[in-house]
C-alpha cells in the first residue's frame, strides 16, 4: 500500500500553534559509531556530559513540544531508568519498543498510535542523532502555511557527493528525493535532508503496519509520486550527522564551546567543561570544547583538546588527547599521544603509544606500554 494516495484529500489542518506532539527515532543499531555504540545505544552516548538525547528532549521542549514518544528498538531497556516520565525536562514522554525493528518509516507507525494529535494537527519527527540549531517552530509554521501533508528540514552541503539530494521548486515544495549523486552532473542541487519533519497527523497513519518501511526510500519518494504535498525548509543553521566517532566528538566539543545550541548542556559554555566529580590537575590543560564527566581524572602536564573524557576515565600524566573520544572507566597510560581515535569503555592503552586519526579501541582492549620512552621529537 502506498501511503496517502493523492486521490485521499488530505486531513484539514489545524491552525496556529507550535506543534505539541514528537516522535523521535532512537531504534537504530548506530554500526558506524561503533564501538561506543556496543553496549550503548547512539542516543544514549554522551556529549557534553548527558546522553545526546537529552540535549534533542530539551530542544523539541524549548519549541513548545510537550509530549514525545520515542520509538525504541536496539538496546531500548537503558531509555526509561534514565528519562523516565520526562517530567525532569518538563516532557511528558512515553516508549514504545519494536521487537523486530522496522526502519525509520515503519517506527513511526508503530508508534502512531500512541498520539493525541487530530488528523489534521502537526506532528514533529526527529532523527534521534541529529544535532542542529533549526528553528523547530519556523518548520512547523511553514507546515501550517503551506498547507502540506509533510514538511522536512533541508540543509545545504558543500560537498552533496555522500547524500540523496532534495531539490525544491521557486515555493519550496519538494520536486525529487535523488539516490547520492555519481556524477557531476547529477549534483542538482546542495540541499539534503537534515533529519526533521513535520507530518500531518493522518499522513502516519497511511505508512504500512507491521513491516520495514524506510521513511527516506519508501514513504518519501512514494507520497511524491501520489501526488501529496512535499514542502521543503531550507535552515542553514549548525546541523551536523552525529553517525560517525569524528562527528560525535566534533558535536561534544560544539556543544561545549556554544558553537551548537542546548538549553541542556550542563555548564557554562566555553573552551571546557569539568563536570562535578572530575578531578583535573592544576597544569593540565584543557580546550577546544572538552568535556570531563564526572569521576575522570587529568593528570599533571596531560593536554586534552576538543575531546570527551567519559566518566571515570583516566589520562595519565603528560598524555595528550586530541580530536578523540575516551570511554567511561578507560586508561590512557603517560605520554601516550591519540588523535582522532575513539577509546572504548574500560579500555586499558599503555605507556609511550600514540594512535592516529580513525584509530578505534574496542571496550576493555588493552595495549600494553611501549618499551621506549614516547619523546615527541623521536623521529
Ligand atoms: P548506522 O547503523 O550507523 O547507519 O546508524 P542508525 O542505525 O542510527 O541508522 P540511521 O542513522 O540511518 O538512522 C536514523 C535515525 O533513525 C536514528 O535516530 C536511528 O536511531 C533511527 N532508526 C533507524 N532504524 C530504526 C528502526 O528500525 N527503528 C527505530 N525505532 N528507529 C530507527
Amino acid at each position: 500500500m502506498r501511503a496517502h494516495p493523492a486521490s485521499a484529500p488530505a486531513p484539514a489542518p489545524s491552525s496556529g500553534g507550535p506543534a505539541t506532539e514528537a516522535i523521535m527515532l532512537v531504534g537504530g543499531k548506530g554500526t558506524r559509531l561503533r564501538p561506543l555504540t556496543v553496549h550503548t545505544p547512539k542516543p544514549m552516548v554522551p556529549a557534553a556530559g548527558v546522553p545526546f538525547l537529552t540535549h534533542q528532549l530539551a530542544r523539541a521542549r524549548a519549541a513548545g513540544v510537550e509530549h514525545i514518544v520515542l520509538a525504541t528498538s536496539y538496546l531500548a531497556e537503558v531509555f526509561e531508568p534514565y528519562f523516565g516520565d520526562g517530567s525532569a525536562l518538563g516532557l511528558h514522554l512515553e516508549y514504545v519498543t519494536e521487537t523486530d525493528p522496522l526502519g525509520t518509516g515503519g517506527a513511526l507507525r508503530n508508534v502512531a498510535h500512541r498520539l493525541r494529535s487530530a488528523p489534521g494537527d502537526p506532528v514533529l519527527v526527529f532523527n534521534g542523532d541529529i544535532l542542529t540549531g533549526l528553528d523547530i517552530p519556523a518548520l512547523v509554521a511553514t507546515h501550517r502555511s503551506s498547507g502540506a501533508d509533510v514538511s522536512l528540514h533541508l540543509t545545504t552541503v558543500d560537498d552533496p557527493r555522500a547524500f540523496g539530494l532534495v531539490p525544491t521548486d521557486a515555493d519550496g515544495r519538494v520536486t525529487a528525493f535523488l539516490e547520492k549523486p555519481q556524477t557531476p552532473e547529477e549534483i542538482v542541487t546542495d540541499q539534503i535532508n537534515a533529519g526533521a519533519y513535520v507530518f500531518t497527523r493522518g499522513v502516519l497513519d497511511t505508512i504500512p503496519a507491521g513491516r520495514p518501511v524506510s521513511v527516506e526510500r519508501e514513504t518519501f519518494p512514494g507520497l511524491l509520486a501520489d501526488g501529496a504535498h512535499l514542502q521543503g525548509m531550507v535552515d542553514a543553521t549548525y546541523w551536523l550527522d552525529l553517525g560517525t566517532p569524528q562527528a560525535f566528538v566534533r558535536g561534544s566539543a560544539d556543544l561545549v564551546l556554544g558553537r551548537a545550541p542546548s538549553p541542556a548542556v550542563p555548564g557554562r559554555c566555553g573552551e571546557r567543561l569539568v563536570l562535578a566529580g572530575a578531578r583535573v590537575a592544576d597544569d593540565a590543560k584543557l580546550f577546544g570544547g572538552t568535556c570531563v564527566a564526572a569521576g575522570a581524572v587529568v593528570a599533571s602536564g596531560a593536554q586534552v583538546d576538543g575531546s570527551a573524557i567519559l566518566a571515570g576515565a583516566h589520562i595519565a600524566e603528560g598524555a595528550v588527547v586530541r580530536d578523540s573520544l575516551v570511554g567511561a572507566g578507560a586508561h590512557i597510560g603517560p605520554r601516550t599521544v591519540l588523535d582522532g581515535v575513539v577509546v572504548g569503555d574500560a579500555a586499558h592503552i599503555g605507556a609511550d603509544n600514540e594512535l592516529l586519526p580513525g584509530a578505534r579501541v574496542w571496550p576493555a582492549a588493552r595495549i600494553p606500554a611501549s618499551a621506549i620512552r614516547f619523546s615527541p621529537d623521536a623521529p
